[in-house]
């Protein structure tokens, strides 16, 4: 399946968020699949942020403001005339939407209609891929993953605003999208990514990474909570194939799509991190005694949407998974100037491992 990416070469791309962790991710691969990509993201100036790595080595042109601003994001689209959207920019951690609400609410929720309603000006065929997240339903506590047409919810500011992004969506599009034969647009729900590159705070695999490298020793509070584990390429591959798809087949154009792996599961903390040191025997960990706060249980999504109608799936088993994520890290720790190769590697082994 991912043979028919070709499409994208030499096709102008968008992606907002395009310096962030998936995004990243997302330049590099379309770069190498001969795409001219534009990008819209906040400045970082993180000297170890994945994009900030790797930027010299790609031609991208990237435009550094506020996705709030409607002016400016109707500018970029109008200007630069996209044949793709990836929409990737969003506050998107669940503590800082507790901080900083407003900003959370505003860029995830505003920030999307700002971009629909620049795309509904365009009058050439566009494809559209909006993000939101696993969170986006509402958590019943069960135990067997989400479909697409599970209830929508999230109690927290980022989860509701992820439920929210899906609600201006679907209502947008059905009202707005629906008669244009030029826009095909569709939404993509996948859950916790783990991958090198990523610095965020408050993520079990960033923490442990920071503090590794600093020759630290994380405190795991959680060592028997199992995760929905998947790696960024899992999630990325998914938005490409959806892309891929969604040019073919207009029929999916207003739907939503779940991408989660299928080849992980149930494994606990504890394992995933003896599995880590088995590649990586230097590192160490402190156990301590469970929080006795109470902790919802973690989303699981249900996929067989996605391998139906897109022909996606997974590739990655935890072993797999686990090679990745830590040879990105311990190639960081070496020398982080090579990083864009070691990620054009790691997306090229992707690509062309068998499922
Ligand atoms: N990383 C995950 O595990 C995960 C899980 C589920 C969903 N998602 C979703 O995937 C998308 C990408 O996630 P990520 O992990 O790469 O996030 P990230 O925080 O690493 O990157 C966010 C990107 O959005 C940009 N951005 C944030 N606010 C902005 C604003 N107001 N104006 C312009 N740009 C802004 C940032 O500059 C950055 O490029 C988000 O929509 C996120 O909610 C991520």
């Amino acid at each position: 399946m991912l043979k028919k990416l070709k499409i994208f070469k030499n096709k102008k791309i968008l992606i907002t968020g395009h310096n962030g962790f998936k995004g990243s991710w997302l330049t590099i691969w379309l770069i190498i699949l001969g795409a001219k990509v534009v990008g819209i993201s906040l400045k970082d100036n993180n000297q170890n942020n994945h994009f900030n790595l790797v930027k010299k080595k790609i031609k991208i042109k990237s435009y550094y403001f506020d996705i709030r601003n409607k002016k400016r994001v109707q500018d970029v689209v109008l200007n630069e005339q996209p044949d793709y959207i990836f929409h990737l920019a969003a506050q998107s951690l669940v503590y800082k939407s507790i901080i900083n609400p407003r900003f959370n609410w505003e860029t995830n929720v505003i920030g999307l209609l700002n971009l629909l309603e620049s795309i509904s000006k365009l009058k050439k065929k566009c494809y559209g891929i909006i993000v939101t997240s696993d969170k986006c339903y509402k958590n019943l506590e069960q135990n067997k993953g989400y479909k697409e047409t599970d209830i929508l919810g999230g109690i927290d500011p980022y989860s509701a605003s992820k439920a929210s992004t899906e609600i201006l969506f679907h209502s947008y599009y059905k009202t707005f999208f629906i008669s244009k034969k030029n826009i095909r647009l569709c939404t993509a729900r996948a859950g916790n990514v783990i991958g090198g590159g990523d610095w965020s705070s408050y993520r079990l695999i960033p923490d442990c990474m920071k503090m590794w490298l600093n020759n630290s020793v994380p405190i795991i509070r959680n060592p028997k909570s199992t995760r929905p584990w998947q790696h960024v390429l899992e999630a990325l591959s998914g938005y490409l194939i959806l892309a891929y798809q969604l040019t073919k087949n207009k029929k999916i154009s207003g739907h939503s799509f779940n991408f989660s792996s299928d080849k992980i599961k149930n494994i606990t903390v504890l394992e995933f991190l003896k599995k880590i040191k088995k590649k990586w025997p230097d590192v160490k960990w402190k156990i301590k005694a469970k929080n006795k706060f109470y902790e919802s249980s973690l989303l699981q999504l249900n996929n067989s949407k996605a391998k139906k109608i897109l022909n996606w799936n997974a590739k990655l088993n935890i072993n797999e998974t686990i090679d990745f994520v830590v040879e990105w890290y311990k190639y960081f720790n070496i020398n982080k100037k090579n990083m864009f190769s070691v990620s054009c590697n790691q997306i090229s082994k992707y690509m062309n491992k068998k499922i």
